[in-house]
């Protein structure tokens, strides 16, 4: 998500972190940002930062930005080019019209109905990485969390089975260098993983030019008007998604963990567990750890924003993190309170909604996946929930997307290897029908309600 920013952009980053007092780099402001926010920074929803740039801290201030025709991606100053040359504004960073084309040709792929599809695919992958790691101490983050937020992607992205354990390797080294180059220890290997995926794709394009088929490579390869798009286009979307699913994906999964297994009031668990309200905790993790916390815009026309002027070209940083703990808009923002999201009829209309997942015409475009995809593994994991154990947790050094490095955790009851060989055969077909991952199929299709209110009004 953070990959492509050009020096604009990471300038501000950094004068954000100055304003609020802290230094990038620092591991404490990389694990609780939030506590360099004070009541009087919280008492302006807008703040001009000493080089020209603009912090946006409110929730309502921030939607405005998100939503408003007088921001946007601008003409490209804001960015960089990468991934061998690649033009490295997906759609992400661009605006209408080129941004409406490009979404709307792959928008059917991420349908709550098109994934709900994959529910039973999430559901053997989380299976069987639960049972292999149930044999003692180890790391949420590595053991579950990146593998199966690989596996959800290589689904969507259609890579076939074969081709699996090599392209997630290459595919791991290339979002490190987007989004986290700090992290890069081989730029050579990094390089050659770059050189892999984008020869992968290039090999999709070639197979599905010469015989088409209903996955997403065909679908951006054909495009609608009947043309046949550039290989560089379909890498460019294809890289696209899997540097905006993968850490983020990542970080909502560990920081629900990390936070149910910190649940004092007990009830995390049970409420994870009950396909009637694990959606709420999925969305208060959402809202408490955001994994975006940042999403650039610039101005692209005048404007004025909660009583700021702004001129044409100017960074705006609305800052989703503190946006969705706003005291003016939640209660104790800082407690992890899931029953805040249960629909009830009151609640429903009191309760704005977190704006993790973005609005306005860049909501994301794979909300109703990561929500499966948490809401699934919740469910496996809550019939014997791992706990964290009593070592410190580290955090990604990057700031534009906040999530766990490591979470140290134990399992409570070893799992058997007769118990490990068979959730890694189970296949869908033969997943027991007991499972309450798959009982949660049903449940997806009846939360289409509120993702596809999503879409339609982000
Ligand atoms: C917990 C997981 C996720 C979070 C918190 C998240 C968050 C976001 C946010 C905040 C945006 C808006 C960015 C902006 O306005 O500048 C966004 C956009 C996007 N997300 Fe996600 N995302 C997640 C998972 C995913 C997944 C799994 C995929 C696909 C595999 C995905 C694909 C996208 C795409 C393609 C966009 C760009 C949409 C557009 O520009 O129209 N996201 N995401």
């Amino acid at each position: 998500m953070a990959g492509h920013e050009g020096e604009p952009i990471r300038i501000a980053v950094r004068e954000l972190a100055r304003f609020l007092g802290a230094d990038i780099e620092d591991p404490r402001f990389l694990a609780d940002p939030h506590q360099c926010v004070t009541p009087a920074m919280r008492a302006r929803p807008v703040h001009r930062l000493p080089g020209g740039a603009v912090a946006v801290l409110g929730h309502t201030a921030c939607s405005e930005v998100l939503r408003g025709a007088h921001f946007g991606h601008g003409a490209g100053e804001l960015y960089e080019m990468t991934l061998l040359g690649l033009p490295a504004r997906s759609f992400l960073q661009l605006d209408a019209p080129g941004h409406t084309r490009l979404r709307g040709q792959v928008a059917r792929h991420f349908s709550v109905r098109r994934v709900q599809g994959l529910a039973q695919s999430v559901a053997a992958h989380v299976r069987a990485l639960v049972a292999d790691c149930r044999q003692g101490p180890g790391d949420f983050v590595t053991d579950v969390a990146e593998p199966l937020a690989m596996s959800v992607i290589s689904d969507v992205l259609g890579v076939a089975d074969e081709d699996r354990p090599a392209f997630q390797r290459d595919a791991r080294l290339v979002v490190q260098g987007l989004d986290q180059p700090a992290r890069v220890t081989d730029e050579r290997a990094t390089a050659r993983a770059r050189f892999r995926f984008v020869r992968y794709f290039h090999q999709q394009v070639k197979a599905r030019r010469a015989a088409p088929t209903d996955d997403l490579v065909s679908t951006l390869l054909h495009r609608p008007d009947g043309t046949v798009a550039e290989v560089r286009e379909v890498v460019t979307t294809c890289s696209l998604l899997l540097s905006a699913g993968y850490d983020t994906t990542v970080s909502l999964l560990s920081h629900a963990v990390a936070e149910l297994a910190g649940d004092r009031s007990g009830q995390g668990w049970d409420l994870a567990r009950d396909i009637r309200t694990a959606d709420a905790v999925v969305e208060e993790v959402l809202r408490l750890q955001s994994p975006v916390q940042i999403t650039p815009r610039a101005v692209v026309r005048d404007t004025d924003l909660q009583g700021v002027a702004l001129s044409r070209g100017t960074i705006v940083l609305p800052v989703l993190a503190f946006a969705n703990r706003d005291p003016a808009v939640y209660e104790d923002p800082d407690v992890f309170r899931p029953q805040r999201h249960l629909r009830t009829h009151t609640s429903d209309r009191a309760q704005p909604r977190h704006l993790a997942l973005g609005a306005g015409a860049h909501f994301c475009l794979g909300a109703a996946l990561a929500r499966l995809t948490a809401r699934h593994a919740l469910s496996v994991l809550a019939v014997d929930p791992p706990m964290s154990r009593d070592e410190p947790r580290t955090y990604q050094d990057n700031v534009t997307v906040r999530g766990l490095r490591t979470l140290p955790v134990t399992w409570p009851n070893p799992s058997t290897a007769a118990s490990r060989s068979r959730a890694r055969r189970s296949t869908p077909a033969d997943a027991a029908p007991s499972c309450p991952a798959l009982a949660l199929a049903d449940a997806d299709l009846a939360h289409a309600d509120l993702a596809d209110a999503d879409q339609r009004n982000p």
